[in-house]
């Protein structure tokens, strides 16, 4: 089992950081494929707590290797404040990689994220302003700069005249702004270049090496399978893949060096930006989960939007992205919810009704969920550690919940700590040995 890709199976922040940083112990390589610093992935580890936006979560590991592949977009002012933020920590960034195909966030991309969203007005996105889309549709455009020319500044030079003479209309708000002259820039991000250099490589040869050993290589996704650009609820989605099919792209290997594709899901969903969200509770419930949970976003302190798990959206999920394993986090969360409610179908205006995720946006847009009931339980989980110290009640709804998506249950969160997890007989092997 050399390869296991983790993946948000909602709309995101369903807990992959502590998920990867629990597989990663056992792994020689942890690889970000997708995404850039929209992400935000929390790792509470004795009480302290580490939030990473770029660098993978396997960087506690010494001795590992941390990779940024080729298919994230990366902001390298963010990546070196974030390397410096460990360094201050004591924590060793010797392990971390950069592929030198990932393309930069230049800052243009922000400007522009900025001004798109402010153009849309009602009907933005709600993106987090990192400048993700605009650097996506320069690598799509074939106007990106990637890591790679960080390293020749007479060609950076080159290239980002090439990248921002096509924008002059767009970037005219900003004409003025220092950050945007040429010399300025190109200065500043060869400089960003010589701090990087050390790390950048050839990253997929590092991810061959490590399956070609046999050694357990983690591809850790970012976002949730409904924001993915193709497979969610288009437009409002982020400009990537976040989906399992993505770990080959973006990492550079085949889809036969992956073997388990775990996907993520809360006990519940939570949604940060704007677009469709069947389940969502807008009332006193929902503001319960979102305290209880501490559901704000990692990234940019949004309050996120709450409602109950929506087992359409995740059967979905688990067949776009070919689940092998379902992690529920969480749990603890629900308790004193009683009963809990699952969305089961979607209905539509005139008595429609979908068992299935609509790809229609219309439908979606005007879906109500049909939402079942099930018992809940009162007494406190967090202690748990076998599934057996669940009360019947749990245990019920972690049932329901596998047996609706057709995917094994293979650990449960009962609280943000790194010991706060159940592993069930499927996903035991994977169990950190550690923790035993
Ligand atoms: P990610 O983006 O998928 O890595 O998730 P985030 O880090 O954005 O959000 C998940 C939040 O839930 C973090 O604050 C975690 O510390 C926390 N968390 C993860 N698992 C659990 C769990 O089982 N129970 C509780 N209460 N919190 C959890
Ligand atoms: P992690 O990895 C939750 C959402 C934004 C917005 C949409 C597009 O922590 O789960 P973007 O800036 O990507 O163009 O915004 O996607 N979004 C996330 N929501 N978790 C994330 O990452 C997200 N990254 C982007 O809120 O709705
Ligand atoms: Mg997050």
């Amino acid at each position: 089992m050399p390869g296991v890709v983790v993946v948000g199976a909602q709309w995101g922040d369903e807990g992959k950081g502590k998920v990867t940083d629990l597989l990663a112990e056992g792994a020689d390589v942890v690889i970000r494929f997708q995404g850039g610093n929209n992400a935000g992935h929390t790792i509470v580890r004795d009480d302290e707590v580490f939030k990473f936006h770029l660098i993978p979560s396997g960087i506690l590991y010494p001795g590992k290797l941390s990779v940024i592949g080729n298919g994230v977009v990366v902001d390298p002012r963010v990546l070196l404040e974030e390397l410096d933020g460990l360094r201050r920590r004591g924590i060793s960034t010797r392990g971390l990689r950069i592929s030198a195909n990932a393309h930069l966030i230049m800052p243009y991309h922000l400007l522009l994220d900025q001004g798109s969203e402010a153009r849309l007005g009602k009907l933005q996105i709600g993106t987090t302003r990192r400048g993700i889309g605009p650097a996506y549709a320069d690598k799509a455009a074939r106007l990106g700069i990637r890591v790679q020319d960080l390293l020749d500044e007479k060609i950076l030079r080159k290239k980002i005249y090439a990248a921002m003479e096509p924008k002059r209309q767009l970037l005219r708000p900003w004409a003025k702004d220092p950050q945007l002259d040429l010399h300025t820039m190109t200065e500043e991000y060869a400089q960003y270049g010589h701090r990087l250099e050390p790390h950048i490589t050839d990253t997929a040869r590092l991810v061959w090496d490590a399956l070609d050993r046999e050694r357990l290589v983690i591809f850790e996704g970012a976002q949730g399978t409904l924001l993915d650009i193709d497979h969610g609820t288009y437009p409002f989605v982020t400009s990537s893949n976040p989906v399992a099919g993505a770990a080959c792209v973006g990492a550079g290997v085949g889809p036969r060096d992956i073997d388990e594709v775990w996907g993520i899901a809360k006990a519940y969903s939570t949604r940060v930006g704007s677009g469709p969200f069947p389940s969502e509770l807008d009332d006193e419930l929902g503001e319960r989960m979102r305290v209880a949970g501490g559901e704000f976003g990692t990234t940019t302190g949004r309050p996120r939007r709450c409602g109950w798990i929506d087992l359409v959206a995740l059967k979905y999920a688990a067949r776009i992205n070919g689940l092998t394993g379902l992690v529920v986090t969480k749990l603890d969360v629900l308790t004193g919810i009683d009963p809990i409610g699952a969305a089961v179908r979607y209905l539509g205006p005139e008595g429609a009704s979908f068992d299935e995720f609509p790809y229609h946006q219309s439908i979606l847009h005007r879906a109500t969920a049909d939402i079942e009931e099930v018992p809940g339980w009162h007494e406190n989980i967090t202690q748990a550690r076998s599934l057996d110290d669940l009360p019947q009640a749990a245990r019920d709804y972690l049932d329901y919940v596998s047996e609706f998506v057709g995917v094994p249950v293979v650990c449960i969160g009962v609280g943000p700590g790194r010991d706060q997890v159940i592993w069930t007989e499927a996903g035991k092997r994977f169990e950190p040995v550690a923790a035993t």
